[in-house]
């Protein structure tokens, strides 16, 4: 049960994987119209990212068609819209699609028509954020890029995710440069406990110039670090319940710290659909933790100023936020 202030906070999601909010019963659904095996049941929790990604591949193979992505897409939008989201900036996994020949242009366009039948229909606005698997490496990441160029205006920026082990974003540093150069905003997953944690975050700020951070909770052990994001006002994309799941820690204390020592924090759902919640849920989860109103009322906040908005945008989300904790 979600809290009726956290229900009608206006929120910001701005780390959410769309491959991560397809539930186990539209899994099965689209498996069953594609002639496919029922998916396999998903357990409440695993042993770190690893273990993860290995369900949540397996699970994007009932994703074949256009209208696939528009309905894993349009069902995504319509949760969040009940959960009190106004804006979201989604991720997509373009080579967990094209490597099993499901074609770009299908992935792209079916998720384009939902955004705008979403927008059409009242909300939430989105934007669209192409990542790259890490673990496919770099010359794959080239490749994806130049593919997704005809889809440009369709595409605000490029992230980075998958299993982070042994590729470290400086393994990246020219595709994120090219990206850059073709007008991409930049985003890199630094998932929670990963070796090298503290390396791949300072190369995100040295080497590519991100514009954002998901996850990054491993910077609080680094007072350089936390000092350089806070002068910066680089948005941290939290994830508790992705945390819990994973790792069998919300790291709430950790968000509050992380506010407490003037970090951009936000707080997102990263895969819903296998961690237990949307984001709503999340800041539930916070406040069951000791967070206080005002403080899931700064991270509502935070969200705002860390999006990919133009000014006008932002400052009217931001005003929506200030309006609804004043009454
Ligand atoms: N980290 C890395 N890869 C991912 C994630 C994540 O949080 N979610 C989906 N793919
Ligand atoms: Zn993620």
């Amino acid at each position: 049960m979600v809290d009726d202030f956290i229900a009608g906070l206006p929120k910001c999601e701005l780390h959410v994987h769309l491959e991560g909010t397809l539930e186990q019963r539209h899994c099965g659904a689209l498996a069953a119209r594609h002639g496919l095996r029922p998916p396999a049941d998903r357990p409440a929790s695993y042993d770190g990212l690893a273990d993860f990604l290995a369900d949540y591949y397996a699970a994007v193979d009932c994703l074949r068609t256009e209208d696939d992505f528009r309905e894993l897409t349009s069902a995504y939008l319509a949760t969040a819209r009940r959960q009190g989201v106004t804006h979201t900036e989604m991720f997509f996994d373009p080579q967990a699609h094209t490597s099993r020949g499901v074609a770009l242009e299908a992935v792209v366009t079916g998720i384009h028509r939902a955004q705008e039948e979403c927008t059409a229909g009242g909300g939430p606005s989105s934007s669209l954020i192409l990542c790259f698997l890490r673990d496919a490496g770099a010359e794959s990441a080239r490749e994806t890029l130049a593919a997704s160029l005809p889809y440009r205006d369709w595409i605000a920026g490029v992230g980075l995710d998958s299993d982070e082990r042994g590729h470290p974003p400086a393994e990246f540093a020219e595709v994120f440069s090219s990206a850059r150069a073709a007008g991409y905003r930049l985003t890199m997953h630094c998932d929670p406990l990963q070796p090298d944690a503290l390396l791949h975050l300072w190369q995100c700020l040295d080497l590519i110039g991100v514009e954002r951070i998901d996850h990054g909770v491993d910077c609080l052990r680094d007072d350089r670090l936390v000092a350089e994001l806070a002068r910066r006002r680089l948005g941290l994309t939290v994830c508790p319940l992705s945390n819990l799941r994973l790792y069998g820690d919300l790291m709430g204390d950790a968000v509050a710290e992380m506010l407490e020592r003037g970090l951009l924090v936000t707080v997102n759902s990263d895969d819903p659909a296998y961690f237990g919640g949307y984001v709503a849920d999340n800041y539930e989860a916070l406040a069951d933790a000791g967070l206080s109103r005002e403080q899931l009322a700064r991270i509502a906040r935070h969200g705002f100023e860390a999006a990919w908005l133009p000014p006008e945008r932002r400052a009217a989300h931001l005003q929506a936020v200030d309006d609804y904790t004043a009454a």
